[in-house]
């Protein structure tokens, strides 16, 4: 105990010398020529106010990074480079900057996957050397003074998945080449002056989530978009884009059409968008019947139409979707009544409602008198709905014999197609396939962006991980794996079906997960949770490595998923503590290290993908340890598990599902985390909340006590090892996320720091007087000093 004793000044000393050598023994540090580039792009760029404090002697991969300034290093190459500077519009650098030296010295950069050059005032041509960058993944260049055309040479970044070049000057037309860039996922050249119209290959990106072309001076036809299966996000508004509507696939979230010369009608395919949370087709000339069922579309919370020529009756028993926040009818053809629905008062959640300058039955918002849009109505071929459907289609042919031309024929059939859903469309409506709701998909424009930021990220660090890619595997490597589902491969089961332990071919042990499902979904239903599953791989996570459908013989919908996970070969958490009667007892350094790794693990659920994951539920015996002690958590909230949990069984609490909006939705996990921590102090069994209330108080009150006291409660098998400071650093953070009101409970990232602490000071002194206790296989990162 000479070291307790010891005066607190000293101690801090000591501690912040520890702290430091640790620093500089693990830092990476930057090839210099890596160094001197970051230098010279500081010199061309004109010294920014973003990178006012770089000199000689910075250590790029280890300052901190801000909003303006991120270095992301893997060993001593950068990986990633963002810098944004502080002008909001910014004035172009001075005459004598040249974008060619520029991007010379940016391409020494070689191993670069992501850059970001934001609001720097760069100007110039883009000079296709810029492909020297082969590597790259996301590409941000917004608001420069960028002009000219995309250089030809960009076509060979095949890794390139998102292209950002929003508030630039570029011009000419979009290249004819662009299917080359086969990996992308987000294409956005907001707010430039392109021109021409759009080429056709832009039909098959595959991989296309996010398009937007918005403000620009592109006009024509929209080329067929609808094999882009994976497309979420089109934006096209500020164009001169028209007649026809464009063709899509149905996934969509966000379709902005506003402010184009688009002349048709809205399809009637429009009703079976059950994705669809923003529709804007505002300032066009459209025409024809307005569906009401675009007002009870499943996810719609934002619907404008307004300044178009859309005719159709509305009645006040028309229902909307409860999650509708704004609804903008205005400068239409519309007649009939306001639907209940939209009245303010009706429901809490529809904030915007506006349905001014229609022939609407009220007094409100300065409706036109009923003639009025009877008149606009036969003046661009289109008869106004009226109840009795028969005789208007007669009159609409009539009309039309008089009328005649293309646009009346498009109208006509809409009108038709539009009666007949009348008659039996709205009951189906009402109960729209549940699968499809579930399936929907969560990512929002810049929530993806990050996830594909974050997921490259991760991936740096996986080189470290050891694992194989993810991947698909057939059903016979599956059985072949299992000994054909050999009872002796069981390991357990649980409501959502059997798990085996299996060997592959290439030797690798894996648990499969089997998922039985109770109802009939395609293989498509599945690609995004596949998705979400693969990228949840992670130091401290029991990874997935792939999966396998099985799919039934008569319609090929999915009856079971395999999902194949790493096999971890020592135990669980709690066969480690004294109370896991297995005789194995990790000591306090070891058990230090097994929470900063439960800790990580959490953290990553939250913040390494996007949405996170919370409400893990996380117990001991979930937490498995590896043949180096390194702790990993297993049966975390599984996106998958948690829609076809809502399906078959409601709420579970075990699988909530991936919770967006809740309330210190974070703050679950603190708590079970919390118990985890008493467990490995303890080394106890906790049953109950109300057990772990009482511990909790336990610890609280031996925090005010002396040191004797204190070690009389801890686990037998770290009794004499722990260092006090170090314990009560544990037992107080313990104490915290164990607090009633969520609120009040530490962030993760409080408790990594606390965890870390506590596992420093132990260090320190176990370095001092007591190496003895180290072991080998000590599960301690490495890098604790840093914090991601
Ligand atoms: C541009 O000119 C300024 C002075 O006007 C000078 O400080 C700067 O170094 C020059 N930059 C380059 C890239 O030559
Ligand atoms: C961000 O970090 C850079 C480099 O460390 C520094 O030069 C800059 O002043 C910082 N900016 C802000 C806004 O803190
Ligand atoms: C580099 O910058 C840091 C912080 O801005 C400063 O403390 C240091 O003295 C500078 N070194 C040189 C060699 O200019
Ligand atoms: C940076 O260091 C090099 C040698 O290491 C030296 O020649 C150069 O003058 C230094 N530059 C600055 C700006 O301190
Ligand atoms: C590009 O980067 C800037 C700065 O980080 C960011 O504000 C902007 O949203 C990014 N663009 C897109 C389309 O995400
Ligand atoms: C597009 O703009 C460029 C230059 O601004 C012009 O030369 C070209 O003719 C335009 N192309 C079309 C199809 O309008
Ligand atoms: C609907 O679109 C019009 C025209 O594009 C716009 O002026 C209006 O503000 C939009 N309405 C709402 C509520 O956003
Ligand atoms: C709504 O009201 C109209 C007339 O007011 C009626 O014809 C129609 O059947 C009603 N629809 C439903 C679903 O009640
Ligand atoms: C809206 O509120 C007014 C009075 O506040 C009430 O008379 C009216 O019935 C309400 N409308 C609906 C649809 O609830």
């Amino acid at each position: 105990m000479l070291f307790s004793m010891a005066n607190k000044g000293h101690y801090c000393l000591f501690l912040l010398l520890v702290t430091f050598s640790l620093c500089v023994y693990h830092s990476e540090q930057l090839q210099s020529s890596h160094t001197q580039t970051l230098l010279r792009i500081q010199q061309l760029l004109n010294f920014p106010s973003s990178l006012s404090n770089w000199n000689n002697s910075t250590d790029f991969c280890n300052t901190d990074s801000n909003s303006s300034f991120t270095v992301v290093c893997y060993e001593d190459t950068i990986t990633q480079l963002h810098i944004i500077g502080q002008r909001k519009n910014p004035t172009p650098l001075p005459k004598n900057f040249s974008i060619d030296s520029f991007v010379t010295t940016l391409a020494k950069l070689s191993t670069l996957k992501v850059l970001t050059l934001v609001s720097l005032g760069i100007w110039g041509p883009l000079p296709g050397k810029i492909a020297r960058l082969s590597s790259l993944e996301i590409v941000n260049m917004s608001s420069n003074h960028l002009y000219g055309s995309i250089p030809m040479e960009l076509s060979s970044l095949t890794n390139l998945q998102t292209l950002i070049l929003d508030e630039n000057m570029f011009s000419d037309q979009l290249p004819i080449w662009i299917d080359l860039l086969s990996a992308l996922t987000v294409l956005s050249l907001k707010h430039n002056l392109f021109n021409g119209s759009l080429p056709n290959s832009l039909g098959s990106l595959e991989n296309l989530r996010i398009l937007s072309l918005s403000h620009n001076r592109l006009y024509g036809v929209v080329p067929d978009l609808s094999h882009l299966r994976n497309l979420q996000v089109l934006e096209l508004d500020g164009n001169a884009f028209g007649p026809l509507f464009p063709k899509l696939g149905n996934k969509l979230v966000t379709l902005v059409l506003r402010d184009n010369k688009f002349r048709s009608g809205i399809p009637d395919e429009m009703s079976s968008y059950y994705q669809l949370e923003r529709f804007d087709i505002s300032s066009n000339t459209f025409v024809g019947p307005f569906q009401p069922a675009l007002l009870s579309l499943p996810s719609i919370g934002y619907l404008n139409i307004s300044q178009n020529k859309l005719t159709g009756m509305l009645f006040e028993n028309l229902s909307c979707n409860s999650k509708l926040e704004v609804v903008d009818l205005s400068s239409n053809l519309l007649t009939g009544s306001l639907p209940k629905c939209l009245v303010s008062n009706s429901s809490d959640r529809i904030r915007t409602v506006l349905y001014g300058r229609n022939c609407l039955e009220t007094m409100n918002q300065n409706q036109q008198p009923p003639p009025f849009c009877h008149t606009e109505a036969l003046a661009v071929g289109i008869l106004p709905d009226t109840k009795k459907h028969k005789k208007q289609v007669s009159k609409v042919v009539l009309t039309l014999g008089i009328v005649g031309g293309a646009l009346g024929g498009v109208a006509l059939l809409l009108l038709i197609l539009f009666i007949v859903r009348r008659g039996n469309g709205r009951s189906k409506m009402k109960n729209p396939p549940t699968r499809l709701i579930s399936e929907n998909a969560a990512s929002g424009y810049t929530s993806k962006l990050l996830s594909d930021a974050r997921y490259i990220s991760q991936t740096k660090k996986f080189g470290a991980l050891g694992l194989p890619n993810y991947r698909s595997l057939s059903l016979e490597e599956i059985e072949a794996a299992t000994n054909n589902f050999d009872t002796a491969s069981l390991m357990g089961e649980d409501s959502y079906g059997e798990m085996y332990k299996g060997q592959l071919k290439n030797g690798s042990f894996v648990v499969i997960r089997c998922i039985k499902m109770k109802k009939r979904y395609s293989t498509q239903n599945f690609m995004h949770h596949m998705e979400l599953i693969s990228k949840l791989r992670h130091r401290h996570l029991v990874s997935a490595l792939g999966h396998c459908f099985e799919c039934s013989l008569e319609d090929s919908s999915v009856s079971k998923i395999f999902l194949v996970f790493e096999y971890i070969p020592n135990g669980t958490l709690r066969s480690w503590t004294s109370d896991g009667h297995t005789g194995k007892s990790l000591n306090w350094t070891q058990r230090i290290g097994a929470s900063i790794g439960v800790a990580k693990g959490i953290q990553f659920l939250h913040t390494g993908i996007v949405p996170g994951v919370y409400s893990n539920n996380i117990k001991i015996e979930d937490v498995l340890l590896d043949h180096s002690l390194v702790a990993k958590i297993t049966s975390y909230n599984l996106p998958l598990l948690s829609n076809i949990g809502k399906v078959r069984h409601g709420n579970s609490s075990k699988h909530s599902g991936i919770n967006k909006s809740g309330k210190h939705e974070d703050k679950c996990d603190i708590y079970d985390f919390g118990v985890i921590l008493l467990e490995l102090i303890l080394g106890r069994t906790i049953k109950t909340t109300n057990d772990a209330e009482a511990f909790k108080d336990l610890l609280q009150a031996s925090l005010g006590a002396d040191e004797d006291a204190r070690r009389s409660i801890v686990d037998q098998a770290i009794r004499k090892a722990c260092l006090d400071q170090s314990l009560k650093t544990m037992m107080e953070i313990c104490v915290r996320c164990l607090i009633k009101e969520p609120a009040e409970r530490p962030s993760i990232e409080d408790v990594l720091w606390n965890l870390q602490f506590a596992a420093q000071v132990q260090d320190a002194w176990r370095g001092d007087s007591q190496s003895s206790e180290g072991s080998p296989g000590s599960p301690l990162d490495p890098q604790r000093m840093s914090f991601h």
